[in-house]
């Protein structure tokens, strides 16, 4: 029988995931090294865009809410982004600090899911990425009331046309005050391995004090 719509096939896939594992011995002492560990792999294996990463955030009407960002830096001190602060985004994290940033490495059958506090990251931080963009990104952001509604296409393109003009190619364009760096604290990160039969591995680090305890989830 035909399938009664084209995306069925899709919706009943089964994937069995591959001989890969993750064991307790083979873990990094503390989750930003396992993490910077299984980023590199993803970047060598030619995952896309490996440091896309999906944040989660609580809105100011107790609403969740996800959307993807690039992460720009990770050491000991946290994972950071950069955004617009009066963005949706922005006036979540102003009413509730507490965040999830998911990486979603389907390709390697990984997931690693970063939960903590979310706080401003330093203006020497934000002036110094800032910096690094291009001038057409520097135009965009400083053009874009990010998440605030526009009357139509036409429209938008005037107000990237009108910073364009104050600032032409060469020109160097500011950091608007809106625009600038977040730092999430890690309190606990989950790493997923899918393995074959839905017997997967997951393995949870969470903040004890000023070490990291680790515990084993069923799949
Ligand atoms: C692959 C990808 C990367 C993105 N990276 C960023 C980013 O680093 N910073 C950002 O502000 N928006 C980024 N966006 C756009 C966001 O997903 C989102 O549309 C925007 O930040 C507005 O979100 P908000 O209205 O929830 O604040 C990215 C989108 C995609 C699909």
């Amino acid at each position: 029988m035909a399938p009664a719509h084209d995306d069925d096939a899709a919706l009943s896939r089964h994937t069995d995931y591959g001989v890969e594992r993750l064991e307790e011995r083979d873990l990094a002492s503390d989750p930003v090294a396992q993490f910077r560990r299984w980023l590199g792999e993803a970047a060598e294996r030619g995952v896309y865009e490996p440091n896309a990463m999906v944040l989660g955030t609580i809105g100011a009407d107790g609403d969740p809410q996800s959307r993807t960002v690039l992460l720009r830096g990770v050491d000991e001190r946290g994972f950071v982004f950069f955004t617009d602060r009066s963005s949706r985004k922005g006036q979540a994290l102003a009413a509730h600090s507490a965040a999830t940033l998911l990486f979603p490495w389907y390709v390697l059958h990984r997931q690693v899911i970063v939960t903590g506090d979310i706080a401003f990251a330093s203006d020497a931080e934000s002036d110094a990425y800032w910096e690094s963009r291009p001038h057409g990104s520097r135009v965009a952001a400083t053009a874009s009331a990010q998440s605030q509604p526009v009357a139509g296409r036409a429209e938008f393109e005037a107000q990237v046309r009108a910073v364009e003009e104050r600032y032409p190619e060469g020109a160097d364009v500011p950091r608007p005050a809106r625009w600038g760096g977040y730092r999430l604290t890690p309190r606990r990160v989950e790493f997923w391995q899918g393995r074959t039969s839905r017997l997967h591995d997951r393995l949870v680090f969470t903040r004890a004090g000023e070490s990291w305890s680790v515990e084993r989830l069923q799949p």
